[in-house]
């Protein structure tokens, strides 16, 4: 077991273990900061910003960071009581209705496609207040960028889908900053109202701010609940005995969430981070500018700290992950993204008849940092 790996001459160093990564998450020597980054040397998995934006808070480093965070931070509630996501409970449980009938008799459906995609876009429109008759069209731009974020689309040289997202990007770029003209002015009981109109202590947003969080909290929540929905599924199917569990018990939901975080992590690694000092850790020292990957999914399967990590099981008595990060950038979607999944799992279990996996493992996505299936064929 290697705890620090560093195979080459600028490349990353890549840490694997759980205290290792749980140390340098809270560690202020290393930095998340866009500018610190591209002075160590950009790579393909960090990817060039693609939004045209500034850099949002989990591209920025505190004094930023902070103030960007606590004011998201204050529309969305306090971290450990969201009021804006516990009131949304029998909203995400209507969406996951309505999805759940879509599905009609059909006796194959892609639960990735028909399900786990549209449900948390769904539910950000909802939070951020777009109205319900520009969702679709909404879709239409956010379908694409969150593509052309995928590694496999950025390395494919189909210049018309880059120019489609490209647009894709200028045409919500302008739809949200039209809606938060509006909401300035008229504000509502949504996200756009109160992050367009806040003025605590941090003082206000500026028109860029407003969007590059808005579209943060777009990009960061879609493809990582999508996965973890499908993780979940599949994890599930090939357990039954704990599928029927849920079945008979969907407050079971709960533990099986936070035991998929750490068995199946959405979020492989963090790779975003750079050193701004010299760092020593277990006698190697990582050189002041280096990069760090810090590998979520290998510090969930660390046999120093989980008993049987290999195991998927929702009883284990400590259940704890680093599926969410850890320290000031931990997810802030987290219980968002836990509820989603929560209810999700729970009606999947409940209302799908006998499912049975088409294809076992399943097609996955071709990325380093987010894993899941591309698609989850069913009968
Ligand atoms: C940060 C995972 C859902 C918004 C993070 C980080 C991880 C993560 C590992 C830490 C990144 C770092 O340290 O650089 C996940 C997973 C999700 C999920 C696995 C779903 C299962 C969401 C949702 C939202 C969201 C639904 C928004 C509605 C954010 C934001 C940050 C973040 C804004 C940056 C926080 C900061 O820099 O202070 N997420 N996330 N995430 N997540 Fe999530």
């Amino acid at each position: 077991k290697t705890p620090v790996l560093h195979e080459e001459e600028g490349g990353a160093y890549v840490i694997g273990s759980y205290y290792d990564i749980l140390h340098l998450l809270h560690d202020p020597r290393i930095s998340s900061d866009a500018a610190n980054l591209a002075a160590a040397g950009d790579d393909e998995l960090t990817g060039p910003d693609s939004t045209g934006l500034p850099p949002s808070f989990i591209r920025l480093d505190p004094p930023e960071h902070d103030r960007l965070r606590r004011i998201a931070n204050s529309s969305f509630g306090p971290p450990h009581c969201p009021r804006r996501i516990d009131s949304m409970r029998g909203e995400l449980s209507r969406i996951v209705t309505e999805l759940i009938d879509g599905l009609g008799d059909a006796r194959e459906i892609d639960l990735v496609d028909q399900f786990a995609y549209p449900f948390p876009v769904t539910v950000i429109c909802r939070l951020l207040g777009v109205p319900r008759e520009d969702e679709p069209r909404f879709r239409t731009w956010v379908d694409p960028l969150v593509a052309s974020l995928d590694p496999d689309t950025r390395r494919s040289a189909d210049t018309e889908f880059q120019k489609a997202a490209q647009d894709a990007r200028m045409q919500l770029g302008m739809y949200l900053a039209g809606l938060v003209e509006q909401r300035t002015k008229e504000p509502q009981d949504d996200m756009l109202s109160d992050l367009a109109t806040s003025q605590g202590a941090d003082g206000t947003l500026s028109m860029m701010e407003v969007l590059s969080t808005a579209v943060l909290l777009l990009i960061a929540g879609h493809e990582t609940t999508v996965n973890l929905i499908t993780n979940g599924m599949l994890t599930l199917l090939r357990n039954p005995e704990i599928l029927q569990r849920l079945r008979e018990d969907p407050g079971l939901s709960v533990r099986i969430v936070e035991e998929l975080l750490r068995f199946e992590p959405p979020v492989q690694l963090v790779p975003q981070r750079t050193c701004i000092a010299d760092i020593e850790l277990r006698g190697t020292t990582i050189p002041k500018g280096s990069r760090i990957w810090l590998v979520l999914a290998s510090g969930n399967r660390d046999p120093e700290r989980f008993t049987d990590p290999d195991r998927f099981d929702p009883d284990r008595p400590d259940i704890e992950h680093l599926g969410f990060g850890s320290g000031i950038h931990s997810c802030f979607g987290a219980p968002l993204a836990r509820l989603e999944t929560q209810i999700a799992l729970a009606e999947l279990a409940r209302r799908l008849d006998s499912p049975r996996l088409l294809q076992d493992p399943p097609p996955y996505r071709q990325n380093a940092v987010l894993r899941g299936p591309r698609h989850l064929p069913l009968a």
